[in-house]
């Protein structure tokens, strides 16, 4: 199939998918909207607001944003094309919350659904559950109308075959000379991908969605559940107060339940961005007590970078070191910026 028809083909699809679970638009408000994303999400909070501007949940908006970046080929960290674990499987997580509602749904170790985050709403709107894992997630994906497909683009098995070939010089998988790896699967190798998308909506009626969705660590364990899939953890709303979500290094934000913690500062009154550092500080202090994660210079090893959204539109992106960007809506013109780091190296 040529790459147009691919690309046609995979279009189609995503939209009949994306339709499954989302609600009709009513009439829109006069709140001023906001969208905020990870710095991959630029397309994601164009799409998010032209939507909630058409009187669309903030919800949704959030999950048709996204569904642009998951439904990327190109775009490593997520859905199609997301790069595999050690086994050459992409294993896909994603939650979403709702606002109006406090509802909240997740999938984790998802195969062959090109929007988890989609499915997440069905698992919110359809079950009384909050997360479905593995197989059980994708027999509930399939019972409600979500197709089947191959997330393993050629692109990212050669990514995570180069890996596999040159992992460990004593085992039989041999690499090709180097002067034959292409250029693609050098910089894909370099760092780690920890890749994600996260996008936090306020819409015209002030109220908020979130949704967070990757394929998680490239070459993790089978079975490995990162932050995104947990609220909590990788995201988190009360649409009295705001929204949070994070990307970066999964497990520092599981021991810390970091996207709440945020919420709560903000409660609290502080706003996202004191309320970013604040938890930054938080992991930053408990996370290197433990020697595993924690660099020769004492400080802790890993990063991770938090996008917040006040219920009256305050917004920040911040991370514990420099190299995060956040993509922000603001309703009249789109952005990427970088993220306040707490330490500069
Ligand atoms: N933050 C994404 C992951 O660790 O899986």
């Amino acid at each position: 199939m040529s790459r147009r028809r691919f690309l046609a083909s995979t279009a189609a699809a995503s939209m009949s998918t994306l339709a499954i679970g989302a609600a009709p638009p009513k009439p829109a408000g006069h709140h001023r909207p906001m969208a905020i994303s990870s710095g991959n999400g630029l397309r994601a909070v164009e799409k998010a607001i032209e939507l909630v501007r058409k009187g669309h949940d903030p919800l949704d908006a959030a999950i048709e944003g996204v569904a642009i970046v998951e439904a990327d080929p190109k775009d490593h960290s997520v859905g199609l094309g997301g790069l595999p674990n050690e086994d050459g499987v992409v294993e896909l997580d994603a939650a979403v919350m709702h606002g109006p509602t406090h509802g909240g749904g997740s999938v984790a170790s998802i195969r062959n659904i090109m929007h988890p985050a989609a499915v997440a709403r069905v698992v919110m709107q359809r079950s009384r559950h909050c997360l479905l894992v593995g197989p059980g997630a994708l027999r509930f994906a399939r019972a409600h109308g979500f197709p089947e497909v191959n997330l393993l683009t050629d692109e990212a098995r050669q990514i995570w075959l180069h890996w596999k070939e040159t992992r460990d010089p004593k085992d039989d998988w041999l690499p090709p000379p180097e002067e034959n790896v292409a250029a693609f699967i050098r910089e894909a190798l370099e760092p780690r991908v920890t890749g994600t998308i996260h996008c936090s909506v306020l819409d015209t009626h002030g109220d908020l969605g979130c949704t967070t969705t990757t394929s998680g660590l490239s070459w993790k364990i089978p079975g490995r559940v990162g932050d995104s899939p947990i609220l909590g953890a990788g995201l988190f709303l009360d649409n009295e107060v705001g929204s949070a979500g994070s990307t970066g290094v999964g497990e520092l934000n599981l021991l810390n339940l970091s996207s709440a913690l945020i919420v709560e500062q903000m409660r609290r009154g502080l706003h996202p961005k004191d309320a970013i550092m604040d938890v930054c500080k938080t992991i930053a202090t408990r996370c290197a007590r433990d020697p595993r994660r924690r660099r020769k210079d004492g400080r802790v090893a890993g990063n991770v970078s938090f996008y917040a959204l006040s219920k009256d539109g305050k917004f920040a992106g911040g991370s514990i070191y420099p190299g995060g960007r956040m993509a922000v809506h603001d309703g009249d013109h789109a952005r990427v910026i970088p993220c306040d780091p707490l330490f500069d190296r």
